[in-house]
């Protein structure tokens, strides 16, 4: 045939792809097209339209660079990323919930004994995060690695500071839990924050009149033996923007009451040197097996 109506078309890209031989790629791509031939024939999109999606598109990815995932942050404000979080983990009996892994994870940080300041004399308010990862039944789960990363008091990640060529990161390590499962640092209070706006995702925010912020969290991604990686953050409880999350992956059960305190010692009995706050936060673990996440990017460490 040479000579297509509209849904004879449909048909017969799909045919194209008869012979593919991964038959999962087959399947998801006849998904593909016949979701994109739906959208354009609802739509009667124009060639304007059109070629403003490809523009919108190219340059998406040419925002792209070593350290910036332009196309991440699409996925999570057009909310595919939590889409996809929630297809895969339907199921959780009482495991920790999960959440996006966002745009500013850059691989796997450098191993750091515990209580360590990871603030490296950012200014903020000091906070303790004391923590612990178990099993579903509460057990324990010795050697479980965690790497944490969050923003700053401005709301900046490191990467995103012309400084993270020269000084390396901040605001970012990795920690392996003791025989109690524990594990705990230092860092400085983290703020909501803008997602960045000065690429093609922050045009569509500001052309739909949708705020950019997202709610102050830090980010967790733990690894254990014989469980699924979990990827996750943790939220500040009474964070304004807690109900209207720019990339929709606040969860009620991923809140945490962060307290502030005066008592002249934190919890691993080092004095503080003013108030202090503290997050105190759990994670369970499901077991099972699950890739953990990569950053689609070169970034060193
Ligand atoms: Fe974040």
């Amino acid at each position: 045939m040479t000579q297509f109506d509209d849904h004879e078309l449909t048909a017969e890209v799909i045919h194209s792809f008869q012979a593919t031989p991964d038959p999962r790629l087959k399947f998801i791509l006849g998904e593909v097209v016949t979701s994109l031939h739906d959208l354009v024939r609802r739509t009667n999109l124009t060639f304007e339209e059109w070629e403003r999606a490809i523009d919108f598109l190219t340059r998406t990815g040419q925002t792209c660079t070593p350290l910036r995932q332009e196309f991440i942050l699409l996925s999570d404000v057009l909310g595919v990323s939590m889409l996809v979080d929630a297809v895969n983990h339907r199921e959780r009996e009482g495991a920790t919930e999960t959440t996006v892994l966002g745009p500013f994870y850059v691989g796997e940080h450098r191993l750091t004994p515990h209580g360590s300041d990871i603030s490296q004399g950012i200014a903020g308010e000091p906070m303790f995060v004391r923590s612990r990862v178990t099993d579903l039944s509460g057990e324990p789960l010795a050697g479980a690695e965690i790497d944490v990363w969050h923003a700053d008091d401005d709301g900046f990640y490191d990467s995103q500071k012309q400084s993270y060529e020269t000084q390396g990161p901040s605001l970012r390590a990795r920690f392996k839990t003791d025989a109690d499962g524990r594990f705990s640092f230092r860092t400085i209070l983290p703020c909501s924050y803008p997602i960045p706006t000065d690429g093609p995702v922050g045009e569509l925010i500001a052309a739909t009149k949708r705020h950019p912020m997202r709610p102050a969290h830090v980010h967790f991604l733990v690894k254990a033996q014989g469980f699924e990686p979990l990827v996750t953050h943790v939220f500040i409880e009474g964070d304004e923007y807690l109900g209207s999350d720019a990339v929709f992956g606040v969860k009620d059960e991923l809140i945490a009451k962060v307290e502030r305190r005066d008592e002249p010692v934190m919890p691993d009995g080092v004095p503080a040197s003013g108030p202090w706050h503290l997050m105190a936060y759990e994670f369970q673990m499901r077991p099972g097996t699950g890739i953990v996440p990569q950053p689609m990017m070169a970034a060193a460490e």
